[in-house]
């Protein structure tokens, strides 16, 4: 693993989950023009993004990150962006005043695109087609023509990112985000929900809390960190040949980055030390994530940091636990104990989705609510117990009002799924849920804070 690297070392090594592309020249072609285009992100937002998350490792602040398992061609629109980003600052509100701790925010958006799956193929009745691995390689609909891998869509993913990138940018500074605005967030479904209530509760707090300020004369419209927000990108850097296009040397630096996107994941399906995936990311220089799921031993972790974090620094690394509310207890204390006894420095996100999936008895894909804050909980309550700190939390959210994960305040039932499901992947909380959550992990948030506070008991006699 010490041989040089380069932003293409990885075709060198066994890669999984990758697409059979029928005109091999086709793709090379699309690679090659993909290298020419911008950038989508800087290097130096990437290492505001590094800065921001080693305050979370050192547990001085919280890492928010979630958006659509799969973003799709067809639900990219305004709305749906500004739904998502209204949500996702409702809910880093809630952290921020009801959990009294600085929120990182992270996206899930603007390069999502790329699924990896349990099987190549998919079967339903007596047809088998390849399975359908996002809107960045084939298209969802169950025919062959559909399921054929098509590099021109590695275009589309990229134009479409752009765009996303540029409104979220917008959102992020042009106002849409100024706190004074808090009120104006509320989304018109949430109205007579208990959410809704609660949330307006708070917006009036913070309210009177900015009315003060201003009456003891502080100037607000001189704090840019009230008009406006820092808000990162990330994904799953799945597709390497489209990463290793988007891969450029930062002029500042010389390092390499990826400008995909700010944050980019390794899969807990394609972590293993000797493949492809480990070895493009230890030569970028973006703070990257890595899924840990059940089957992650100890000592395999320490060994994937060697090589992905060789120099220990702070707010590289943001271990993503998805272990099932059921494996939790079991799986995550072993991997603490080897980290904390090693001295990594790591970030510790919670994704209580990816574990908890289950198909209902009306055939969908879902996610009981319960479940998922079952394993939030047991995730502060091990933190809590090995004396590190809860870091973030991941999560498959949408602004709009699906029925795709049951429970939540509204009790969605098995029966309601069909109503508006409309993941082209796994089950997202809807608005009303993520609200729900945020409230619940703004909770657990303030007691980790209130122990932490609690000065240490005197020591004997010295
Ligand atoms: C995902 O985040 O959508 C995903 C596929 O996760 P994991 O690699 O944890 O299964
Ligand atoms: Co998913």
């Amino acid at each position: 693993m010490s041989e040089r690297w380069t932003p293409d070392s990885w075709r060198k090594k066994p890669v999984l989950q990758v697409p059979e592309y029928p005109d091999a020249n086709a793709l090379a072609e699309v690679e090659a023009q993909l290298a020419t285009f911008p950038p989508l992100v800087f290097a130096g937002e990437a290492r505001n993004l590094k800065k921001a998350l080693a305050k979370v490792a050192a547990g001085d602040a919280f890492l928010l990150q979630g958006g659509d398992c799969a973003e799709s061609f067809a639900e990219h629109g305004a709305n749906n962006i500004r739904d998502f980003f209204r949500v996702f600052l409702q809910m880093a509100v809630v952290l921020t005043y009801a959990g009294a701790s600085p929120v990182v925010k992270v996206g899930r958006i603007a390069g999502q695109f790329a699924k990896p799956r349990s099987s190549p193929t998919e079967k339903q009745d007596s047809v088998e087609l390849p399975s359908y691995r996002g809107d960045i390689v084939n298209d969802s609909a169950f025919t062959a023509e559909a399921r054929v891998p098509n590099p021109a869509r590695q275009l589309m993913a990229y134009r479409q990112s752009a765009a996303t990138l540029n409104l979220l940018r917008a959102f992020a500074t042009g106002g849409f985000a100024n706190l004074a605005s808090v009120h104006q967030w509320m989304l018109g479904f949430l109205k007579d929900s208990p959410q809704s209530r609660r949330y307006q509760e708070l917006a009036n707090r913070i309210s009177e809390a900015l009315d003060f300020m201003r009456a003891c004369g502080l100037d607000l419209e001189s704090h840019p960190e009230l008009r406006a927000t820092d808000f990162y990108t990330s994904h799953e850097a799945l597709l390497l040949g489209y990463e290793q296009a988007m891969t450029r040397v930062d002029s500042i630096t010389g390092d390499w980055y990826a400008t995909s996107g700010h944050m980019i994941w390794i899969g807990d399906r394609t972590r293993q030390l000797e493949n492809g995936h480990v070895e493009y990311f230890r030569g970028i220089k973006n703070p990257i994530g890595l899924k840990c799921g059940p089957s992650l031993k100890p000592d395999e972790l320490l060994r994937l940091l060697d090589v992905l974090n060789p120099d220990n620094e702070a707010g590289r690394i943001t271990l993503i636990n998805r272990f099932g509310s059921d494996k939790v207890n079991e799986c995550l204390p072993p991997l603490i104990r080897a980290v904390q006894r090693e001295g990594r420095v790591v970030v510790w996100s919670c994704d209580p989705m990816h574990g908890n999936t289950i198909t209902s008895t009306s055939g969908y894909k879902t996610r009981p609510f319960d479940r998922i804050v079952s394993e939030v909980k047991s995730f502060f309550a091990i933190h809590a117990a090995e004396g590190t700190h809860a870091g973030g939390v991941h999560l498959e959210m949408t602004g709009q009002d699906v029925t795709e994960c049951t429970g939540g305040a509204r009790a969605i039932t098995d029966e309601d799924l069909n109503d508006r499901y409309h993941t082209v992947c796994d089950p997202r909380l809807n608005a009303e849920q993520s609200i729900d959550l945020a409230f619940l992990i703004a909770e657990l948030l303030k007691r980790e804070r209130a122990t932490r506070a609690r000065p240490l008991p005197a020591a004997s006699g010295l």
